[in-house]
């Protein structure tokens, strides 16, 4: 299993959630994700939408989830956080479910959090996966609690943090408040 696999499975997304990534480049993790989601019924508007600042990669990324579009399941959307176009994700819908797979900025900046958390309904969660250039349970550690530090100023309560030495990765969840 690849870092991408491990990432969809790690969410655990059910068929009904609707579901974010930020910065999904290449869009391999939303393969994945999306396949879990398509065995559930049609819906529209789309339950997955992959973000990226860069068009080239949302283009990419929608050119390998094109049957996934194609249903009506995906869409792809340029944009960068925490500037985000709300109104234009999911038509406005909040989502169940957000996450980012190396993206800095989820880990550094309490702003990014908190605009993600602002996506996200009451009791959604916001995972944030890293994988590290060089794997040692001491560095993965260490931007564990700088992701929790980071997510807890932008106003979510951390709730898992875990590290798999097989994809030299970790990630930290963090929900918004209960309605
Ligand atoms: C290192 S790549 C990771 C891509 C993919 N998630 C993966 O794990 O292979 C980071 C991606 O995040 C995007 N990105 C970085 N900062 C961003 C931001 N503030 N808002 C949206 N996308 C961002 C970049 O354009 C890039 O595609």
């Amino acid at each position: 299993m690849d870092r991408h696999e491990w990432a969809a499975r790690t969410l655990s997304v059910r068929p009904g959630d609707r579901v974010l990534e930020i910065g999904c480049g290449h869009g391999v993790t939303a393969s994945y994700v999306c396949a879990e989601l398509a065995a559930g019924p049609r819906e529209a508007p789309a339950r997955f939408t992959g973000l990226d600042r860069s068009a080239k990669m949302t283009a990419a990324a929608g050119r390998r989830n094109a049957a996934h579009v194609a249903a009506g399941l995906a869409e792809f959307r340029t944009g960068a956080v925490p500037a985000v176009p709300a109104a234009e994700l999911a038509a406005g819908r909040p989502f169940d479910v957000a996450y980012a797979f190396n993206v800095r900025l989820l880990w550094t900046d309490p702003a990014a959090a908190r605009a993600v958390a602002g996506l996200l309904r009451p009791g959604g969660r916001l995972s944030v996966f890293f994988q590290l250039p060089s794997w040692s349970a001491a560095a993965h550690r260490e931007v564990a609690e700088r992701a929790a530090r980071t997510l807890t100023a932008g106003g979510l309560a951390v709730t898992a943090d875990a590290q798999d030495k097989a994809v030299e990765s970790g990630y930290v969840t963090a929900r918004t408040a209960p309605g």
